[in-house]
This record gives structure tokens, C-alpha cells and sequence, in this order.
């Protein structure tokens, strides 16, 4: 049997790959809205593997899976035996004979890594540390929605150099974009993923310098899942990296302004900004749901796209 295709990261899928799944997010939206029907996952079985908390990701996988036919199972720890110590190599290969693909938010990303060594169907990653790609695959929908093609056009990443900025740098990479980083010092993004991306991203300090003409601003918590602890220390290291109308107004006269959710008002965003008219933060929590629909499909029914 042919090794199954996983979702790791976004280096994962070519950039052919990648423009058709946007693609086709937008179409399978469109088809939702006007209530026609596509299932052609019907009964397949989504496995969602969750060591970490969620709102959007769980519930945009369930019902994605549920609207084309299939159906998906939640899976905590605390429930399951991978809560007692039971090797993930050794649930990866039973899951993988019960289900058709799994989708995994862990911490580590070399769990999912060797998870996925050990399935026998399609892995997702739906957030570890190092990288969240499927909170990309929407952002870049959303862009295209309201901005056309987002090859040539420049962002702006505002904050903690973490799991979502990394996949901001794969993204630049796949999808032809320049990319500004500003984070204080000590909170950088892994200077490898930096290097790999050569001139598509830049690493500045200034929020200001970032946002100059960018067409896109984002920003995400200072404190991610796991770094609970460190919550009072980087509220001090980022008090200057807030994305308030001022940094908005550096930025291109019709820039966005994306969060992947949930957002911390009065922290990393203002509210003006996120509530404000250039946010389309909703639509990039909905599009979760189409963008996730039309990777399902990419991953188990490529026939049908
Ligand atoms: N953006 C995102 O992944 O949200 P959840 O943590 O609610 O899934
Ligand atoms: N960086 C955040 C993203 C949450 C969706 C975290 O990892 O907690």
C-alpha cells in the first residue's frame, strides 16, 4: 500500500496543490450556501485527537465532516489511553485500522511526526507548538476572498514569533508572498524555517516599520497554550507589539486585519481593530470550515474534487 499523504505542515503540499485547495474552499462555501449537497465522505471516519483545548477547530472539523457525508469522533486523553501512558506509535497504527484519517492539536510537534510515521492513513495537524497550517489554509481563503491572489502582496506578522508565525514563513514560501515579521527580542521565530525562507521574510523589531503598506496585518496571543505560566512576563516583553489604529493606519489604506481566535482585546489587538471595519476575523473563523472541508476531500476523496 502506498504511503498515505499527511498535513503537517504546509510544505506537505506543493503550491499547485495548495492555490487548488484554496480553490476549491471557495467553491465548496459557495455550494454550502446554496444548499447543495456533496458527500462523498460518506462513511469515512474522522479521528480528532485533542491534547490541547479548541472551539474553532473542533467544531469546523465535526460539521465539515458531518456536511460531506462522514462522520467525526472526539478523542481526549482524559478519556482515552493515550492518557495512561499508552505509546502513540501504538494508537497511531490502531486508529489507523478503525479509522480514515486522523487529525491530531498536540504540544511537541515531533509526537505528531512520529505519529503520522506510524499511520497507515492521512494525518492532520491541527496545532502543535511549531505550526498550525489548517488556521493558514482559511487565512489565505479569506484574503483571496476579499483581496484577490495573495502572490506579490505583502504581510505584516505582528507579535510572538510562535506556532502561527511559522506557518506565516511556510506560507510566504508556498504561496509567493513577503513576509515582515516584528517581535521583540528573545520571542523570534526558529531561525531555520527563517533561513529556508531567504528574502520572502524579513525580520523587523519596529511594529510600525511591519505594517508599512502591508496589505494584511496579524497578530495572534502572547501566550500560547502551554505557556500559561508566562503570561505576566510577556504581557511586559509585548507591550509595545499591541496592533492598535496606529499600526493599522502604517499599512496599506485597504489592509485587513486577521487573528486566528482567541483574541486577547486590550492585549495584543485592540478592540477598534478587531471590531473595527478592516477585521474579517469571522469570516476567517468560518473559513476554517470550507478550508478544512476541501482539504478532507484533497486527503480522502481526491476523485471527487
Ligand atoms: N484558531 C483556532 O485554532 O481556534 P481553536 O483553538 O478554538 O481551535
Ligand atoms: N498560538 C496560539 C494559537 C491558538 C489557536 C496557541 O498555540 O495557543
Amino acid at each position: 500500500m502506498d504511503a498515505p499523504r499527511h498535513f503537517l505542515t504546509l510544505m506537505d503540499l506543493s503550491p499547485a496543490e495548495l492555490e487548488r485547495l484554496i480553490q476549491r474552499a471557495i467553491e465548496l462555501k459557495g455550494w454550502h450556501r446554496a444548499g447543495r449537497e456533496h458527500s462523498p465522505l460518506r462513511r469515512k471516519t474522522l479521528a480528532m485527537v485533542f491534547e490541547k483545548s479548541s472551539t474553532r477547530t473542533r467544531v469546523s472539523f465535526e460539521v465539515g465532516m458531518t456536511q460531506l457525508g462522514g462522520h467525526a469522533l472526539f478523542l481526549s486523553p482524559r478519556d482515552t489511553q493515550l492518557g495512561r501512558g499508552e505509546p502513540i506509535e501504538d494508537t497511531a497504527r490502531v486508529l489507523s485500522g478503525m479509522t480514515d484519517a486522523i487529525m491530531i492539536r498536540t504540544f511537541e510537534h515531533e509526537k505528531i511526526e512520529r505519529f503520522a510515521a506510524h499511520a497507515t492513513v492521512p494525518v492532520i495537524n491541527a496545532l502543535t507548538d511549531r505550526f498550525h497550517p489548517c488556521q493558514l489554509l482559511a487565512d489565505i481563503q479569506t484574503f483571496v476572498e476579499h483581496r484577490g491572489p495573495i502572490g506579490g502582496r505583502c504581510v505584516a506578522w505582528i507579535g510572538d514569533g510562535n506556532n502561527m508565525c511559522h506557518s506565516y514563513i511556510n506560507a510566504a514560501r508556498q504561496f509567493g508572498f513577503e513576509l515582515r515579521i516584528a517581535c521583540p527580542e528573545g520571542y523570534d521565530p526558529d531561525a531555520g524555517l527563517l533561513a529556508a525562507a531567504g528574502d520572502r521574510v524579513r525580520l523587523v523589531r519596529d511594529p510600525l516599520a511591519a505594517a508599512a503598506g502591508a496589505d494584511l496585518v496579524v497578530t495572534d496571543v502572547w501566550a500560547s497554550m502551554g505557556q500559561e505560566e508566562e503570561q505576566a512576563a510577556r504581557v511586559r516583553a509585548f507591550a509595545a507589539y499591541q496592533v492598535h489604529d496606529g499600526v493599522m493606519a502604517a499599512a496599506a489604506a485597504d489592509a485587513l486585519f486577521m487573528h486566528c481566535l482567541p483574541a486577547h482585546r486590550g492585549e495584543e489587538v485592540a478592540a477598534s481593530v478587531i471590531d473595527g471595519p478592516k477585521s474579517v476575523v469571522w469570516d476567517e473563523a468560518e473559513n476554517r470550515l470550507h478550508a478544512q472541508k476541501a482539504l478532507l476531500e484533497f486527503l480522502l476523496a481526491p476523485a471527487a474534487a
